[in-house]
C-alpha cells in the first residue's frame, strides 16, 4: 500500500493541491483496501500534504472500515448527521484551502457545490487521470487476484453449458451462471450476465430474454465475476446444431482477429496498433464496417476502467497492464460472433489469463 501513498503524494505536490478528497469507492479501496458501496451517502479519503489521511465513511459501515484501514483515523456519520459539517470541523484548522483535488469524473455538480460551500475553497483540480494511471500497472497481487476471478468464470462457463438444450430460454442460462457464480464463491457478476440467441448475437449489449434455443443457433455468453476485488470479462461464442457456412466464416474471421491482436501484444506498442491488429484481419474478410465497437478495455477493480483499447489510443504497453481483447462481428439477421479474452502484458509479450477453448465448439 505504501508505494501508492507515496506515489499519490508526489502527484499532489506536482499539481500544487494542498488537499485531497477521494470520493470512488474503488480508489479508496484501492488505497485503503477498504471494499464498499456506500449508496448515495458520503464515503470519502481527506488527505492533506504532509498529513495521514483520514477516512470519512457511513456509521453503518463503520466496523467493516475499521477492520481493512487499521490504524488509519477514521470519521463515521449517521444518516442524520451532515458529512460535510464533519469535514469543515476536521479541517477547521486547515483552512484556507487553496487548491482542492477531487475527482472530477466521479464528483457530481450536487457534491461539487456542498463541498465548496463547507469548504470555501479557492480552486480545485483532477486528481483522477493521476489514479488512472497509477492503476494502469497492475502489481503481481493484483494480477494474481484477476487470474482466480478468470478461474471462477471459466468454471461458471464449463457448468452453464451443461445445462444447454433445445428450448432453454437465455434467462433460464443466465439465472445458471449467477447460480454458479454464487456457489463456486465469487463475489458476485462483474456486470450484467449476458447470454444471446440466434439473431440476438448480432446485438452485442443484446438484453437476455424468453428467447428459446433452436438448431442453427449461435450462442453467445458474455459473463464475468468480481472476486477478492477484482474483476474478470470474457465472451465465447458457441454453435447450436448445425451453422450455416458464412456462421462459421463470421466465427473463424473472429477468431483470427483475436489471435492477431494477441501475437500483436508486447511492452512499447501502442494500444492502438492492438486494435488495428484486430481490424485488419475483419477488413480484409469485408466485415469492416460489422466490427463496431473498441477491441478492448482495461480490467481490474472495475470491469471497465482506463485505458480505453481503440485505434487512436496512442499509450504505449507497459509490463502490467490488464486489459481485454474483444473483437466482433455482428451481422443484423445473419450471426454475432464476439470472442473475449483477458491478457496482461509482461516484460516480453503478453500472458493470456483467460484459457477457456477458443475453437469453434458445438454444445
Ligand atoms: N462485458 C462487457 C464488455 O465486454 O465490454
Ligand atoms: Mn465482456
Ligand atoms: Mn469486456
Amino acid at each position: 500500500m505504501d508505494q501508492r501513498w507515496i506515489e499519490l503524494e508526489q502527484q499532489m505536490h506536482r499539481q500544487g493541491m494542498d488537499t485531497l478528497l477521494i470520493t470512488d469507492p474503488k480508489h479508496v479501496y484501492y488505497l485503503t483496501g477498504f471494499l464498499s458501496n456506500p449508496h448515495e451517502r458520503f464515503l470519502g479519503l481527506l488527505l492533506k500534504a504532509g498529513s495521514e489521511p483520514v477516512l470519512f465513511a457511513p456509521a453503518l459501515d463503520g466496523e467493516a472500515a475499521k477492520a481493512a484501514i487499521g490504524s488509519m483515523e477514521l470519521i463515521t456519520h449517521q444518516d442524520t448527521e451532515d458529512p460535510y459539517l464533519l469535514l469543515r470541523q476536521r479541517l477547521e484548522s486547515d483552512r484556507p484551502i487553496g487548491t482542492f483535488g477531487l475527482e472530477k469524473e466521479y464528483v457530481t455538480l450536487d457534491r461539487y457545490e456542498r463541498l465548496q460551500e463547507a469548504l470555501q475553497f479557492s480552486a480545485s483540480a483532477d486528481i483522477g487521470p493521476s489514479l488512472r494511471e497509477m492503476r494502469i500497472r497492475k502489481s503481481p497481487e493484483e494480477i494474481k487476484r484477476m487470474r482466480h476471478a478468470v478461474k471462477l468464470i471459466e468454471q461458471v462457463l464449463e457448468l452453464s453449458l451443461k445445462q444447454i438444450k433445445e428450448g432453454v430460454t437465455e434467462n433460464e442460462l443466465v439465472a445458471e451462471v449467477e447460480y454458479q457464480i454464487r456457489k463456486l464463491g465469487a463475489d458476485g457478476p462483474s456486470f450484467d450476465s449476458m447470454v444471446l440467441f440466434g439473431e440476438k448475437t448480432a446485438l452485442p449489449h443484446g438484453v437476455p430474454g424468453e428467447r428459446k434455443l433452436q438448431s442453427g443457433d449461435m450462442i453467445m455468453f458474455d459473463i464475468g465475476v468480481y472476486a477478492n476485488g477484482y474483476a474478470s470479462d470474457i465472451t465465447r461464442t458457441f454453435g447450436f446444431g448445425e451453422l450455416a457456412a458464412e456462421q462459421i466464416k463470421i466465427y473463424e474471421t473472429v477468431l483470427a482477429a483475436n489471435e492477431a491482436a494477441i501475437a500483436a501484444i508486447k511492452p512499447g506498442v501502442t494500444f492502438g496498433s492492438i486494435d488495428k491488429a484486430a481490424r485488419d484481419v475483419i477488413e480484409a474478410a469485408g466485415y469492416g464496417p460489422y466490427f463496431n465497437h473498441r477491441l478492448g478495455h482495461g480490467l481490474g477493480i472495475d470491469v471497465h476502467e482506463f485505458p480505453s483499447v481503440h485505434g487512436q489510443n496512442e499509450l504505449f504497453l507497459r509490463e502490467g497492464n490488464v486489459f481485454t481483447v474483444e473483437p466482433g462481428i455482428y451481422v443484423p439477421g445473419v450471426a454475432g460472433v464476439r470472442i473475449e479474452d483477458d491478457v496482461t502484458v509482461t516484460d516480453s509479450g503478453v500472458d493470456v489469463l483467460t484459457s477457456f477453448p477458443k475453437h469453434l465448439q458445438y454444445v
